[in-house]
């Protein structure tokens, strides 16, 4: 499904309207876009799993002036608007059409995701996912991805969709900020923090967390050099 239809919004009106959905959205951006600099790699290959319009790509390659860029995405006209929003950059940059879940990950020194990866709806896809983007980093590599976490205690996950929902009363009536809750999470699945790092360190990870501000977070994997 397009992110416009997935968001409930017009594609133009994506790099302003997810502000109004996503608290401290700049704020984890740059969390995960610092991260790049983690590793020791010259000349890093960042690959950017669900790139949409490029605001985090957007980041990193002035993290890393001297990186390629591969940017995943499922959604054709996002990745338009990606290209156009990179196109200073298009010597560093290439797109790949098609979902993570089953495209070939490119061998790269770093993975960065924002907002993405609650698309994978199970543990046992996720843990897959999670062995091959393991297997796609080369040793010391670094991946890094913010989204939302909620709890594994309902009382706690409660607590956290209210902050949620105080952050969309800004620019929406409870009765809208609710539905657009309600509507994704048909689609979406937010694990707590606590199990996504531990399917991380299942795959192989070394897991730190790097920022939370309930209930968004980024977590950060680690593989190790070998030796
Ligand atoms: C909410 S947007 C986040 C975009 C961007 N990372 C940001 O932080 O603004 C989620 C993006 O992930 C993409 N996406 C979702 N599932 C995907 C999949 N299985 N493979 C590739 N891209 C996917 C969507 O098309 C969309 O562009």
């Amino acid at each position: 499904m397009s992110v416009a239809r997935h968001l409930g919004i017009d594609l133009a009106d994506y790099d302003q309207r997810i502000r109004t959905f996503i608290p401290h959205y700049e704020e984890m951006l740059d969390v995960v876009a610092g991260a790049v600099r983690l590793t020791s790699a010259r000349q890093p290959t960042i690959v950017d799993l669900g790139i949409g319009t490029g605001a985090l790509a957007a980041r990193c390659l002035a993290a890393r002036p001297r990186a390629l860029l591969i940017g995943i995405d499922s959604d054709g006209d996002i990745l338009a608007a990606a290209a156009r929003r990179l196109r200073r950059s298009l010597k560093r940059l290439r797109l790949i059409h098609g979902s993570f879940a089953r495209t070939r990950l490119p061998k790269c020194d770093v993975m960065v995701a924002t907002l993405a990866l609650h698309h994978i709806r199970t543990a046992r896809a996720k843990h897959r996912f999670y062995q091959r983007c393991f297997r796609a980093l080369r040793p010391g590599g670094v991946f890094a991805s913010g989204d939302a976490f909620l709890a594994d205690d309902s009382p706690v996950t409660e607590q956290f969709l209210a902050t949620w929902r105080r952050h969309m009363a800004r620019s929406y009536s409870t009765r809208q900020a609710r539905a657009f809750l309600r509507s994704w999470a048909r689609e979406d699945r937010y694990f707590s923090l606590g199990s996504e790092g531990a399917m991380l360190r299942a795959a192989g990870f070394r897991v730190e967390v790097l920022w939370r501000r309930a209930p968004f977070g980024v977590l950060l994997g680690r593989k190790e050099h070998v030796g």
